[in-house]
């Protein structure tokens, strides 16, 4: 084993560890180069778990086919491993830390035969910020290796970073497939079985144990497990916030910037509001981060948020021209697209790209696929992995170790009635109530029932490594740590109404600018508003609807407030809250009290 690279006691002494347990045939220390990155690709190409792209229209980009069995995060075998159970609380798989050890360690013992074992250093945030907090994920799969070295910073400079005594959090990844002698290996090996998939995570250590899945946040554990369930019991302590949320910046006619975050549920818009092309004239949105961000107080008293990754892992179908030509213009090269139909000219496509279906390409399953064919030809969850410094219009700052200050987040999830398009909190603990309710229809970001309304408080349930009624509290003591002036202001928002007829009510992605303007216009105290029993809910005539096609009682619908749906709400509001016992902070049943009386 070559280990020239490091001194660090701690690393050599794990990686030795995870050799002996996972008996590989090699093992190879990534340095995160090019040359390095395009070895592993051509490999790959040969092996058949990549098809290489039309290099005239897809300059170094890859397809993959997933195993039909591993195409989504695996929320049914995700646990937080935590010493008590009542620190997972109600809301996460809990399994006895010893008792998980043990279990994996038998799937681990042997897992990589056959193959290389990658060791992977990897920075979460600009390598060497104060806010930046390094990992060391070693891997069976080089489609790993390829999608951090994107999504991730990666290699030797992280090894430098770290030092001879740096700490680092271990991530152990196999894809659990061994190889025996002669076998013939598969183009996406992976523990086929659900219940042999195993994403576990040891928040006191802290490690991230990961077995039998390659697919996205499963695999590729800087992500999900590493900067929110790992890092979210860790801000709690340090008293920061580990976020699902996008961050933008959006700059005002009057050329003021002001930075917003926002938590909407997996598949639920980040990516598109992150980049989003606005409508209206003299406006002007850069991205910062599309899926995660790290929030700490400055000097000044005010939250500032960077994002911990260096790449976008992002939704293929629906994503087009017209939808987020930003994304479109970001996956032009050197990305991966992963489930996505192959054209005859070895180009991608997927449902909603806004260019007419071939008529025959290959579908995400590998089989011929024509317009006559009943199944889809990309993956619902099919996704694309490109660098973020592509996108045509990344924010200035996006690398800044310092973040950009915050200055309102927004909530929002998919809700097909009841929630308005938008509307503003009355105070800091209303808006935490407003997190710790959202609701939205489920998606295939997960293996599960889609189209299921469910809570998905502050867009974390999958992704909150404690127990979610401390996590409310930790919000709620934010406003304790400084004046609350500083405070971002919180909004609800929701693009996903529907008509009785199951028609889109709002027209969405670039024209949510509109609904960003009037945020920015009520943090200026220059947007009108009305008080209702839920929150401020603009005027109509405080949103700027000038070019819109949008008939004056959609409109209406769109920012109505009925109380016989909003008493129902409160009604399952007050169920969601009681699995969290004592553990729920008063202010949140003063704050439902409230709402019900307002509703009388
Ligand atoms: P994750 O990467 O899973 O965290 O998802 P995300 O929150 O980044 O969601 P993304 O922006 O990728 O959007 C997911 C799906 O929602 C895509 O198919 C989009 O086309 C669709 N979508 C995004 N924004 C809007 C919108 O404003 N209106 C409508 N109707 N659909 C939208
Ligand atoms: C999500 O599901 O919220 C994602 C995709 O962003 S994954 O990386 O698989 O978690
Ligand atoms: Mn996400």
């Amino acid at each position: 084993m070559s280990n020239k690279q490091t001194n660090n006691k701690k690393l050599l002494s794990w990686v030795d560890e995870i050799t002996k347990m996972c008996k590989p045939e090699n093992v190879h220390w990534c340095d995160g180069s090019e040359a390095e990155y395009n070895k592993l690709a051509d490999q790959m190409v040969k092996n058949g778990t990549f098809t290489k792209l039309n290099d005239k229209t897809r300059p170094n980009c890859y397809l993959a086919r997933s195993h039909p069995s591993d195409v989504a995060r695996v929320e049914n075998r995700t646990f937080i491993c935590s010493n008590k159970k009542e620190d997972a609380g109600p809301t996460n798989n809990w399994a006895d830390p010893r008792e998980m050890k043990e279990i994996l360690r038998k799937k681990f013992d042997g897992a990589m035969k056959g193959r290389t074992m990658y060791i992977i250093p990897f920075s979460m945030g600009p390598i060497g910020a104060l806010a930046s907090r390094i990992g060391i994920e070693i891997t069976d799969s080089p489609y790993v290796v390829l999608n951090m070295k994107i999504m991730t910073r990666m290699g030797e400079k992280v090894l430098k970073a770290l030092g001879d005594n740096g700490d680092f959090v271990p991530c152990l990844h196999s894809l659990g497939a061994p190889l025996s002698p002669g076998q013939k290996d598969s183009t996406w090996p992976c523990a086929p079985s659900i219940d042999d998939k195993f994403i576990s995570h040891f928040p006191e250590d802290p490690a991230i144990w990961s077995y039998g899945s390659g697919y996205g946040g499963n695999a590729l554990l800087g992500k999900k497990c590493l900067a929110l369930r790992i890092a979210s019991p860790v801000a709690r302590k340090e008293g920061w916030l580990a976020e699902h949320m996008l961050i933008l910046a959006l700059t005002s006619p009057a050329k003021k910037t002001y930075y917003v975050a926002a938590a909407f549920p997996s598949a639920c818009g980040k990516t598109n509001l992150a980049m989003l092309t606005p409508t209206i004239p003299g406006w002007d949105v850069k991205c910062v981060g599309d899926d995660i961000a790290w929030l700490r107080f400055g000097k000044d008293g005010r939250l500032y948020a960077i994002n911990p990754e260096y790449g976008f892992f992002g939704v293929a179908p629906g994503t087009s021209m017209e939808s987020n030509p930003n994304a479109m213009k970001t996956i032009t090269k050197n990305t991966i697209f992963t489930n996505v139909g192959l054209t005859d000219d070895k180009d991608v496509w997927w449902e909603m790209m806004g260019v007419s279906a071939p008529q025959h390409q290959v579908d995400w399953k590998g089989n011929d696929w024509t317009p006559a064919s009943k199944e889809v030809a990309a993956h619902a969850n099919s996704r694309f992995t490109a660098p973020a410094k592509q996108c045509p219009v990344i924010d200035p700052q996006w690398e800044s170790p310092e973040g950009v200050p915050i200055s309102a987040f927004l909530f929002g999830g998919r809700r097909p009635s009841t929630i308005p398009l938008v509307y503003e909190a009355r105070s800091w603990e209303h808006g935490v109530f407003i997190g710790s309710t959202i609701a939205s229809e489920t998606t295939a970001a997960n293996i599960s029932e889609q189209g299921v309304l469910r809570r998905d408080p502050f867009a974390m349930l999958p992704f909150c490594g404690y127990h979610m009624g401390d996590y409310f509290a930790h919000w709620i003591s934010m406003a304790k740590k400084t004046d609350r002036k500083n405070l971002p202001k919180i909004y609800s928002v929701n693009w996903f109404r529907k008509s009785p007829e199951g028609k889109w009510m709002w027209p969405g992605y670039g024209e949510n600018s509109r609904v960003l303007k009037w945020i920015v216009e009520r943090i200026e105290g220059k947007a009108s508003a009305n008080e209702t029993a839920i929150g401020f809910v603009p005027t109509a005539e405080s949103l700027d609807v000038a070019g819109l096609k949008i008939d004056k009682n959609t409109l209406n619908d769109l920012l109505a407030v009925n109380k016989d749906n909003w008493k129902k709400e409160a009604d399952s509001i007050e169920q969601h809250f009681k699995q969290f016992g004592d553990k729920l902070p008063s202010e949140l049943t003063k704050e439902l009290n409230d709402l019900r009386s307002r509703l009388n």
